[in-house]
């Protein structure tokens, strides 16, 4: 759809005019998926990629049965939930500004008491052990405090010596410049957010100071787009522009502006996986 257009007519225009640039991920994709539909891959998350973000990330962190798993700024616990059901670990699920009574709800639906525990936590005072954990895995928040040169050599104290971290975030393809046009901030109103997404090159150089981890993979998913343009898709289908609030209409405009300008790729979506070495 035409950018002029789409800013004349929105909000008073028939979602499904949007479907054909948003596509929604194809579900015979992940086969691995079967016995959800497409809602209950989004139905939770407080951000882009759904279950085909968790799991192709958990995929790439090569989760092993039995294993333990911080699962950072988990929101909803939605990917906590889907850890612990399908690949047999234990989750310790973290969130400051979320509930956890709400979340132990949800665990208990999910019939995982015994696999996931929420606890509220701010990601940099973490009051657990140290060496505890076989893997962190952060989704869509990382991003807020681990842009700190000192946050990595402080996480790392909570894994066990060849533990992993499994990063998966919103980035940019390259570093924003003076060049880039505006469409390509997501801030909104009072939260600037943007700065603190970098590229890929940026979280390599980044992770390198820490001489104590290996980088696994540092890289712009293949699928960054997708996720991208598969989230709006919910955003448009499970709630209406005219139905929402302005400032999530604002948001969710914002976005198709976005991704409908963006002819190249470059927002997308970071890949990290890196490893504790043995010290
Ligand atoms: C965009 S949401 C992503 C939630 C979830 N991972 C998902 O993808 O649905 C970001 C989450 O990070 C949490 N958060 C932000 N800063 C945090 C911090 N310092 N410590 C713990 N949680 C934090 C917020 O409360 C929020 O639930």
């Amino acid at each position: 759809m035409n950018t002029e257009v789409l800013k004349n007519r929105y909000p008073n225009l028939n979602p499904e005019e949007l479907f054909p640039d948003f596509p929604r991920i194809p579900m015979t994709g992940y086969p691995e998926l079967e016995g959800y539909t497409w809602e209950d891959c989004h139905r939770g998350f407080k951000g882009a990629g759904g279950l085909f973000l968790v799991f192709d990330t958990a995929r790439r962190m090569k989760l092993e049965a039995g294993m333990r798993i911080l699962d950072l700024c988990c929101g909803n616990c939605a990917s906590s939930i889907f850890l612990a059901k399908h690949f047999d670990v234990s989750v310790v699920a973290a969130d400051i500004g979320v509930d956890p009574t709400d979340n132990w709800k949800r665990v208990q639906e999910a019939g995982l008491e015994d696999r996931v525990l929420p606890i509220r936590m701010d990601a940099t005072q973490l009051l657990l052990p140290y060496e505890y954990f076989d893997a962190v895995f952060c989704m869509n928040s990382y991003f807020y405090f681990g842009t700190d040169d000192a946050y990595l050599p402080y996480l790392i104290r909570f894994l066990v010596n060849g533990g992993r971290i499994g990063i998966a975030s919103p980035c940019y393809a390259d570093e924003l410049s003076p060049e880039t046009p505006p469409e390509y901030y997501f801030d909104a109103p009072g939260f600037a957010e943007s700065h603190a997404v970098h590229s890929p090159q940026w979280w390599r150089k980044h992770f390198e100071k820490e001489k104590s981890v290996e980088i696994l993979t540092c890289e712009a998913s293949p699928w960054g787009r997708e996720y991208w343009l598969d989230d709006v898709r919910w955003l448009i289908e499970e709630c209406h522009p005219r139905h929402r609030e302005t400032k999530m209409r604002e948001m969710v405009l914002q976005q198709i502006l976005m991704l409908l300008i963006d002819q190249n790729r470059f927002v997308t979506y970071l890949n990290l996986v890196a490893e504790k070495q043995t010290g």
